[in-house]
């Protein structure tokens, strides 16, 4: 069989094994870590697991309670990087349920990101199931407040112990669960970016539109770089020209030019070299649905300087899963400094803002059927 190969999901169901309820943490400790979470720190208590190999196909679905994994020192994910992962999140919603924001999107994108990297796709039904189970098992850890969440974070790693270099033949998937406020603390604060001339984030013909760690572990010295000059995040340009506007560290970029009450929104387009994500695609249709014009046009580092020292910028903002809605403030680059609407955080993006996290939070109605609610 191919290893690439789609295989029909597991017929079994999850196979469950819930952490005994007198090892489960007190309501009170839940609450004190869930506090003040930041990103990545305050884990849940469970975790789904996986396998999937040549013969079996995906198998082996089970919730268990979180734990370490011992994984042979010759496993292949670890020495040649054939690992995957998403990002997703769910919410509590204004009605007492919770809701998860477009699963479906994030396992096609994990179907495309394991293509890239010749690995088995895992279908629809069967990540759905798994990122359900998982926020349902750990319900308590799903924060009441907007603007907090539960961040979903399935990984696909190849893990044969053979170092022939070629695809693996056997994979597990792990999805594990973090309570997060935002990326960002105090979202709204316009954000100081650098724009990296000497190292590239993605090349055509590479791997920039799969969401692989090889690609962030090769932004780290950049992003190290932007903050030695007192900036947030790196703005990556194209490989060839050094010239057009691709993304920034974990987020797509819109530029906002026109009139207030009838603003053009632009945004680079997907060419391979950009991860294609879902809250850019998300934005898109809610500016369409205001009545604001969107367009995917190439935007380089000159032309973004002019239109904001000729005034016809509005606003620049990046947006994700992580960081929300998120304004650019301050620009900095080899070629000198330069502002957007003055440094300051403008209404455009805090309307998109809102208007996403009312639809996450049912606030309002879900137009676009993008809440799957968890029973
Ligand atoms: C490189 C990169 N670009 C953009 C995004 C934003 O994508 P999404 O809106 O799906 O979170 C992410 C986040 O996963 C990212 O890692």
């Amino acid at each position: 069989m191919n290893h690439r190969t789609t295989t029909p999901a597991a017929a079994a169901p999850f196979d469950v094994a819930h952490v005994p309820p007198a090892d489960r943490l007190t309501t009170a400790v839940r609450t004190d870590r869930m506090r003040h979470p930041g990103f990545g720190r305050v884990l849940t208590e469970h975790m789904v697991t996986i396998r999937w190999t040549e013969d079996a196909g995906w198998h082996e679905a089970r919730l268990r309670p979180y734990q370490a994994l011992e994984f042979d020192p010759a496993t292949v994910g670890i020495h040649y990087g054939q690992i995957v992962f998403e990002g997703l999140k769910a919410y509590s919603l204004a009605d007492g349920r919770v809701g998860i924001f477009r699963p479906d999107a994030a396992a096609r994108r994990l179907q495309r990101s394991a293509t890239r990297l010749a690995m088995p796709e895992m279908p629809t039904a069967l990540f759905t199931s798994a990122v359900t189970e998982l926020v349902r098992a750990d319900r308590a850890w799903v924060p009441a407040e907007v603007g907090k969440s539960l961040y979903l974070r399935p990984v696909l790693m190849a893990t044969e112990a053979d170092l022939d270099l070629r695809p693996a033949r056997e994979y597990l998937f792990l999805l594990i669960a973090f309570v997060t406020d935002n990326f960002f603390p105090g979202e709204l604060r316009p954000r100081t970016v650098w724009v990296c001339e000497d190292h590239v984030r993605a090349a055509p013909g590479g791997t920039g539109e799969a969401k692989t760690p090889g690609n962030y572990a090769a932004s780290l010295l950049a992003q190290e770089q932007a903050r030695e000059r007192g900036c947030d995040q790196v703005v990556w340009l194209d490989a060839v020209e050094r010239r057009w506007v691709e993304e920034m560290g974990g987020m797509n970029l819109f530029f906002a030019v026109g009139p207030e009450e009838a603003p053009r929104l632009l945004t680079p387009p997907l060419r391979g070299t950009i991860l294609p994500r879902v809250t850019r695609d998300s934005l898109i249709t809610i500016a369409s649905d205001l009545g604001w014009s969107t367009s995917e046009e190439p935007i380089s580092v000159e032309q973004w300087r002019r239109w904001a020292d000729g005034g016809s910028l509005r606003e620049v903002f990046a947006c994700g899963t992580a960081a929300v809605v998120t304004p650019v403030g301050t620009v900095r680059s080899a070629a000198g400094d330069w502002t957007v609407n003055g440094g300051r955080a403008g209404p455009l993006a805090a309307r998109l803002r809102t208007a996403l996290l009312d639809v996450q939070h049912g606030l309002v109605p879900d137009r676009h059927g993008w809440m799957v609610p968890v029973g």
